[in-house]
């Protein structure tokens, strides 16, 4: 008889509990959508693969249902979904008033708890200051002939080779050559092991979060401890024997981890490392390769990519000089290039929040504690903002800078936490294109094929033959 009992009490519990998640309480009207099951919500749905460049179907879905704010869950807890334009605009701008940023606690766990994501006030702004100095324009001028002289020199090595496989080579380009400006590291064998690191980092980042030897998760926090071992030692190095000039990031944290006063200790400062060399590598390479994919889809933008860039150097007194900043900021068509790319590229699906106090947007009160997720992609590819969204059209930038399209645009976020490496990005993705495309050709010979599951990936990598173009060619003009 009680066996019955309590069989009909954890029934009537789970179903208390179910109903509980699914009917949250709100001093208002919650925005429209479905929760899901508690501890699943509908993440399941939300992570089956795509191939279309489009809207994750999840979310065009639940848009065409509910509209551009909905709420569903994710990994248990009750998210509101914004692909609303003006709502994200104002969670950027509402940073730390009604909104704070926030990632799922597995993600803190892999990044580190003091990883700039969850530093706040000023705290964060002290250490955002300080990585802008290095990545902010002063720091870009300082460092564009290293760019360019890594492009040259990497586009070179690749010429030699049958096939490059661009996404694993572009990656290889940009961590080592951030590296170098974080740490002047040169040596290949700290640069292989720590990028090895990197890479199982990555494979583990969306994985299931199984502390289990064998699961992609277990490696990835191997791989984050491995490399901060690394980081670790180098740091104590570089502290007890401090370089007379002053040269990479490393040099600059040493220097403030002495000051009296300072809000930075090793802790943060190792977080910090950590996540500039994770966020620069994947992000970066990623928009390249869809870049020199896009390319090789559209000739005549390449064609007038190349005529930009074959201006730069017949403009020039000494042809053999380097690339200087003013050439830099004269590639306008390139800069369009690169605005386009990225917005299609799509590279970051969503932008987290919390609302740190009860919020009411649009006729729907959100309570306080849930989360938020900025749907960038959902913005770019907004038919209304971006006429025939999913073409590849760079001319669509002439002239936008006048239309306050920056709020049409959040592939770097947006507000007080926007991203410090946007230009950094654009710099290397320009210097890069300036020498492939005025010193070489390509042929895509296999792979290049896309799949979305939360970001984009290449899951049989795009393989591509580089060869010099012919030098004859400018001569003779
Ligand atoms: C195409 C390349 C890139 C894309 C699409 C991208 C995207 C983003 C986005 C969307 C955010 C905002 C996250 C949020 O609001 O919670 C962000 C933040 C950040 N990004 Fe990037 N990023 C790129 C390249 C880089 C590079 C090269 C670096 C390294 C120097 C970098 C370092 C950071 C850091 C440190 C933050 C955190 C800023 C903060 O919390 O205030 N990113 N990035
Ligand atoms: C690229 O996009 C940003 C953000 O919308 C905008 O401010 C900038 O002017 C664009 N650049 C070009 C060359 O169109």
């Amino acid at each position: 008889m009680w066996v019955l009992c309590l069989a009909t009490l954890i029934v009537i519990s789970i179903t208390h509990w179910v109903y509980r998640w699914r009917n949250p309480s709100c001093n208002g009207k919650l925005p429209p959508g479905s929760l899901g099951f508690p501890l699943l919500g509908e993440s399941l749905q939300f992570f089956t693969p795509y191939t279309s460049s489009d809207i994750n179907p999840f979310i065009k879905q639940r848009m065409n249902r509910y509209g551009p704010i909905f709420k569903t869950g994710f990994a248990g807890r009750p998210t509101v979904v914004s692909t609303d334009p003006k709502f994200n605009h104002l969670i950027f701008q509402q940073e730390g008033e009604m909104f704070k940023s926030w990632y799922p606690d597995t993600l803190n766990e892999i990044l580190g708890k003091q990883n700039l994501g969850s530093l706040h006030g000023v705290v964060f702004k002290y250490v955002k200051n300080m990585v802008f100095k290095m990545f902010g324009p002063e720091g870009l001028k300082r460092m564009l002939s290293e760019v360019d002289q890594k492009a040259c020199t990497t586009l070179q090595q690749w010429s030699c080779q049958d096939a490059v496989e661009l996404m694993d080579a572009t990656k290889r380009m940009i961590f080592d050559l951030t590296a170098k400006k974080l740490l002047s590291c040169d040596s290949k064998e700290t640069l292989e092991s720590l990028m090895a690191n990197f890479v199982s980092f990555m494979e583990g980042l969306i994985s299931l979060p199984l502390y289990i030897p064998g699961t992609a998760y277990y490696k990835c926090l191997q791989g984050r401890k491995r490399a901060m071992k690394k980081l670790k030692k180098m740091l104590h190095e570089r502290r007890e024997e401090p370089r007379k000039e002053e040269s990479d990031f490393f040099d600059f944290v040493v220097e403030e981890l002495s000051k009296e006063g300072t809000l930075l200790n090793e802790e943060i400062a190792l977080d910090l490392m950590f996540s500039l060399l994770f966020a620069s590598f994947e992000t970066t390479s990623l928009a390249l390769t869809y870049a020199i994919k896009a390319l090789s889809d559209h000739p005549s933008v390449l064609k007038r990519l190349e005529e930009e860039h074959e201006a730069i150097l017949k403009g020039r007194e000494d042809p053999n000089s380097g690339l200087t900043w003013q050439e830099y900021k004269s590639m306008k068509f390139t800069l369009q290039v690169i605005n386009e790319t990225i917005r299609l590229a799509n590279i970051v699906p969503g932008i987290f929040r919390k609302t740190i106090q009860e919020v009411k947007y649009g006729g729907y009160t959100i309570p306080e504690g849930w989360a938020i997720m900025i749907c960038p992609p959902a913005v770019h590819l907004n038919p209304t903002l971006y006429e025939d969204p999913l073409s590849f059209n760079p001319w669509r930038w002439e002239g936008m800078e006048m239309s306050g399209a920056s709020k049409h645009f959040m592939a770097f976020g947006g507000g007080m936490r926007f991203c410090v490496g946007a230009d950094f990005a654009k710099v290397q993705m320009a210097v890069f294109l300036h020498n492939l495309v005025t010193k070489y050709k390509w042929r895509p010979i296999k792979g290049g094929n896309i799949v979305r599951n939360l970001g984009l990936r290449f899951p049989d990598g795009f393989y591509v033959r580089i060869t010099e173009k012919d030098p004859w060619k400018y001569e003779s003009e």
